[in-house]
């Protein structure tokens, strides 16, 4: 199973693992992590905001319209930004990385 590196607020790395075909937001929601996916993957609340390790960023799908608008709204904004609900694991993606954001805005409230 593809792995996930998650970099918590507060800078521990929590490692989980997931089947292929889980989104990032499903396997940080399921292991507790602060990753609320307040919209289910609808790209209509951008909790579920991650940034990409630099070593990974290129390795993804690029980010569709509909995502880069959302993540315009999304609080922290960064150049390897996405929405965890739009990142698909693969075995490809084995060791991926990602960053909790130091905040969150819910578009949904
Ligand atoms: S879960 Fe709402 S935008 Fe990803």
């Amino acid at each position: 199973m593809p792995k996930i590196t998650f970099i918590e607020r507060d800078g521990s790395h929590r490692d989980v693992e997931v089947p292929a075909g889980t989104s990032v937001m499903e396997a940080g929601r399921d292991h507790g992590l602060d990753i609320e996916g307040a919209c289910e993957g609808a790209m209509a609340c951008s909790t579920c905001h991650v940034i990409v390790d630099a070593d990974w960023y290129d390795k993804l799908e690029p980010a569709s319209e509909d995502e880069e608008d959302m993540l315009d709204l999304a609080f922290g904004l960064t150049k390897r930004s996405r929405l965890g609900c739009q990142i698909e694991m693969t075995d490809e993606l084995d060791g991926l990385t990602v960053a909790l954001p130091k905040d969150v805005r819910n578009m949904l409230l």
